[in-house]
């Protein structure tokens, strides 16, 4: 099959479209064949080898996995003999190792569910990594409740798209923080207030909020506790890229930090990959409720510039590979 391989860490330029063998199918496995797949910010960290401080789980001089991606979408090409939930030809999404190729196998218990059918697979391979995140940063560890006023810091890419949807979808009131021309896509997401971030500081404003997901890590935390109300939490998603050696940890540890001199609380997590929360977000697909924002599509063979267009990190939404 092809799909996109490295064999040293670098820059989208050590990317090479390689014909390998498809992956073994085990029993309990479920073969896909790919029909789309997305980039997130994990992979351009896991291309670069980036933060240093964590290749001991990425490789120590060269990556451990030559596959890249894990976003996918795609129909079920073959099921092993103790499968029992999936039939070959149904359309499933989720997420696995090296989903930038023509095939992936995935254990039938990890992450792969049915596609709803109101989702095309280019919508559906955009969503697990981001639409997770920002499910499980508002419901889970933002506790996020109907009424409540949440504030999105970084509402127009991959995680602050779906973010703007889901937080609606909680029932709380929403503030999203983009640049001058998202402004328009966040209001159609069904922000209740958009700050455009190149003129107005939200940070000055009178709003107090109970819930702020920092998914821009662009400011610092005496900044943010300003608009905090006294019992407010901050979950941090993310960073920017930060030093080659440390990445974006230098703003996660100094937020985590600073907070525990404070009333608010900060807090930072990885998204799992839960079977069950990507069920959640296929019947939010169903009910109207979330969609994918597709900002550009790249052919498999163009999956070097998906990559250097995620590297600039000013995505309009997510960034699809079609295989
Ligand atoms: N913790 C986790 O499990 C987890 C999971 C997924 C992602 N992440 C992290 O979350 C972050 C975002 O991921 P993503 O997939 O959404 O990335 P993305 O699709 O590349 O989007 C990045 C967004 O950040 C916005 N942005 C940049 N500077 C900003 C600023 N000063 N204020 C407000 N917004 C700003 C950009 O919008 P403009 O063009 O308008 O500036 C862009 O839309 C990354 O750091 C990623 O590593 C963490």
């Amino acid at each position: 099959m092809k799909a996109i391989t490295r064999r040293k860490f670098g820059t989208p330029d050590v990317l090479a479209l390689e014909e390998i063998d498809r992956p073994p199918m085990a029993d309990d496995e479920i073969l896909v064949r790919v029909s789309a797949a997305s980039v997130n910010p994990a992979d351009w960290y896991d291309l670069t080898g980036t933060p240093r401080i964590a290749r001991p789980a990425m490789g120590l001089f060269r990556p451990k996995n030559k596959n890249l991606g894990v976003d996918f979408a795609g129909t079920v090409e073959a099921v092993g003999k103790s499968v029992s939930q999936f039939r070959v030809g149904e359309a499933v999404f989720g997420g696995r190792t090296g989903a930038i190729a023509e095939y992936v196998c995935v254990r039938e218990e990890k992450a792969i569910v049915l596609k709803p059918p109101a989702m095309t697979m280019e919508q559906a391979a955009a969503m697990p990594v981001a639409a997770l995140t920002a499910l499980q940063g508002l419901r889970d560890k933002g506790q996020l409740q109907p009424g409540q006023h949440v504030l999105i810091n970084g509402a127009s890419g991959g995680v602050g798209t779906y973010a703007v949807q889901i937080a609606k979808a909680l029932g709380a009131e929403v503030t999203a923080v983009c640049s001058t021309r998202n402004v328009d896509q966040a209001r159609a997401l069904g922000a209740d207030h958009v700050v455009d971030y190149t003129v107005d500081d939200f940070t000055t404003g009178d709003h107090r909020y109970d819930l702020l997901l920092d998914v821009a890590g662009s400011r610092r935390w005496s900044d943010y506790r300003k608009v905090l109300k006294e019992d407010a939490t901050i979950v941090i998603v993310g960073a920017p890229k930060g030093s080659k050696m440390f990445g974006p940890l230098g703003h996660i540890i100094h937020v985590r930090l600073a907070a525990m001199f404070s009333s608010q609380s900060a807090t930072f997590f990885v998204a799992k990959f839960d079977k069950a929360d990507l069920s959640v977000l296929g019947d939010l697909v169903t009910s109207g409720k979330l969609t994918s924002v597709i900002d550009r599509r790249y052919p498999l063979k163009e999956t070097a510039d998906a990559f250097r267009y995620l590297g600039e990190g000013h995505a309009q939404g997510k960034i699809v590979v079609t295989i």
